[in-house]
């Protein structure tokens, strides 16, 4: 799969926020693509640009297979791949100030007012790209929905950026999958630049260290069933686990669990495993999720659980 040689699982990484020099090798000036569709940008710009890194981030699997043909077609060298949502992967993934340029090409404008959380250009996303944007960095946002581009343009603003457009961008080629099929339809097609003003300050919530309870008796499968339905909401995040299955032989339990920081969804398992005398409760190595405050309380509270049982 062509994808493979592009991809990166940065939630498996130990260290984060990350170094990206070390991740490719090399250190060159670091351009980001948040949603990158079928890898039209990122197969081009990366090709007419070596002396970049080029990061892209998508929440399709089927569109970072895709991109990943594109990429291997067009000889595209300095580039990698994750299947993380970008808004989360620019706070938990980048050093302050260390990317030069974001990319945003045709985001999905979630017009109605109940799905503003979805949309990627929000307040929050803004602080934070303020804080990875080296000074003088810039925000490339292209769109075929105007009040979604004004908008962006107010956030940006009201975040110290210097904001040029939104502005009607010629047709200059073929662009991406989405710019074809807007203009085939006749729509016009906007964008928008930002420059970093004053530095922004994010808080980040993900780290690399593994979260482990260990329990002082050995845990068998009828237990650990009682646990299905066990949850946690607070202000910043909940939990919930939502199937608990056995190994054949009895030996491992498995707990699926979900897990939302500030909407930033995640669904993994937990493992409870023998260890000498007891059992270690722990993430489960095939589904590994960001090591957030969620995820952690979930072990902390199925461990405190199983020890009570
Ligand atoms: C309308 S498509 C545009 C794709 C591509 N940029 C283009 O111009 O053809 C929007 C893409 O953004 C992806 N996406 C939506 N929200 C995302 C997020 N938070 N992080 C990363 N990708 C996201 C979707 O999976 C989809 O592929």
């Amino acid at each position: 799969m062509d994808a493979a040689r592009y991809l990166v699982a940065p939630e498996r990484w130990e260290r984060l926020p990350a170094d990206w020099g070390e991740v490719f090798g090399r250190k060159a000036p670091l351009a980001v693509e948040i949603g990158f569709g079928n890898g039209e940008f990122l197969a081009e710009a990366s090709v007419r640009e070596p002396d970049w890194n080029w990061v892209g981030f998508e929440t399709s699997l089927t569109c970072v297979a895709k991109a990943g043909r594109k990429l291997a077609g067009a000889g595209a060298e300095h580039v990698r791949l994750a299947l993380v949502d970008g808004r989360f992967a620019l706070r938990e993934l980048f050093p302050d100030e260390s990317v030069s340029r974001v990319f945003l090409h045709f985001p999905c404008p979630w017009p109605k007012r109940s799905h503003a959380g979805r949309r990627v250009v929000e307040p929050f996303f803004v602080r934070n790209l303020a804080a990875v944007l080296v000074p003088g960095g810039r925000f490339r946002l292209v769109t075929d929905d105007l009040p979604y581009a004004e908008e962006a343009g107010e956030h940006l603003r009201a975040a110290g950026f210097r904001v040029e457009g939104p502005g009607e961008l010629p047709d200059r080629g073929p662009g991406s999958r989405y710019e074809a099929k807007w203009r085939r339809q006749g729509r016009a097609i906007w964008g928008l630049e930002a420059v970093r003003g004053p530095k922004g300050s994010t808080l980040r919530i993900a780290e690399g260290a593994m979260p482990h309870v260990w329990i002082g008796k050995r845990v068998n499968l009828e237990d650990a069933r009682r646990l299905v339905g066990l949850k946690e909401a607070w202000p910043g995040g909940a939990f919930v686990v939502k199937a608990v299955y056995g190994s054949p032989d009895g030996r491992v339990v498995l707990l699926r669990a979900f897990a939302s920081d500030g909407g930033f969804e995640q669904q993994y398992f937990l493992a409870v495993v023998p260890d000498g005398e007891g059992a270690l409760v722990k993430l489960d190595g095939a589904t590994l999720p960001f090591r957030t405050p969620a995820v952690k309380r979930s072990v902390a509270a199925v461990g405190a659980a199983l020890k009570a049982e």
